[in-house]
């Protein structure tokens, strides 16, 4: 068995925050689905690379689950943490929030898990250190991931099996 080193999960623990301006929003004047998911994949990339302290890569993004509309004018925080590591992949949970500052409404706008490999000089997956949970909700991430895991693997199979079948298709 590999002696690997272990962080624990808050240590890998990423804030972004933001207002909502006019030009990040479409015609209904809430948040671009797009745009969240690049400040999701954005916070969720330094999070991995906190534990790896190396490249890293997406490797994939479960569904992103939009709760609720981020309104312009809105404070948005985006929250990641690692929940899980593989050998050289890790699980990584993501939530949003959408606050306005005058009301102090605040509400969950989005969950999401994504998942990072670590990549060494050569670009080849890489060793990185285990992630020890604290806190029930940590423990709770953590003892979920395997499911979620396991459902990722048929993921990639079916995607793979699609990409095979299209291939032979005329474009
Ligand atoms: C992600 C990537 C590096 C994996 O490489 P690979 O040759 O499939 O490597 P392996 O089969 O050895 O898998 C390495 C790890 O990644 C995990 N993995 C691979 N594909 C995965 C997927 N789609 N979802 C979740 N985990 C995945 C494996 O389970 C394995 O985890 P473990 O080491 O913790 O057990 C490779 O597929 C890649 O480079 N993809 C493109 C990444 C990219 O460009 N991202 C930006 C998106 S625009």
């Amino acid at each position: 068995m590999e002696d690997r080193p272990k962080r624990y999960m808050r240590e890998t623990r990423t804030v972004r925050t933001s207002y909502v301006f006019p030009p990040d929003t479409n015609h209904l004047g809430t948040l671009f689905g797009g745009k969240l998911m690049a400040y999701i994949d954005d916070t969720a990339s330094i999070a991995a690379a906190k534990l790896a302290r190396c490249t890293v890569v997406t490797a994939s993004t479960d569904s992103v689950d939009f709760i609720a509309p981020i309104r312009v004018g809105n404070v948005v925080t985006v929250e990641a943490m690692v929940s899980r590591t593989g050998r050289t992949s890790m699980e990584i949970f993501v939530k949003v929030t959408a606050e306005d500052l005058k009301t102090e409404e605040t509400k969950i706008a989005a969950i999401s898990f994504l998942t990072f490999v670590a990549l060494d000089e050569d670009g080849k997956p890489t060793p990185v250190p285990e992630i020890i949970p604290e806190t029930d909700e940590e423990r709770w991430l953590n003892q979920t991931a395997i499911q979620r895991a396991e459902q990722r693997v048929l993921r990639k199979q079916q995607s793979e099996e699609l990409a095979r079948y299209l291939s032979k298709m005329p474009l």
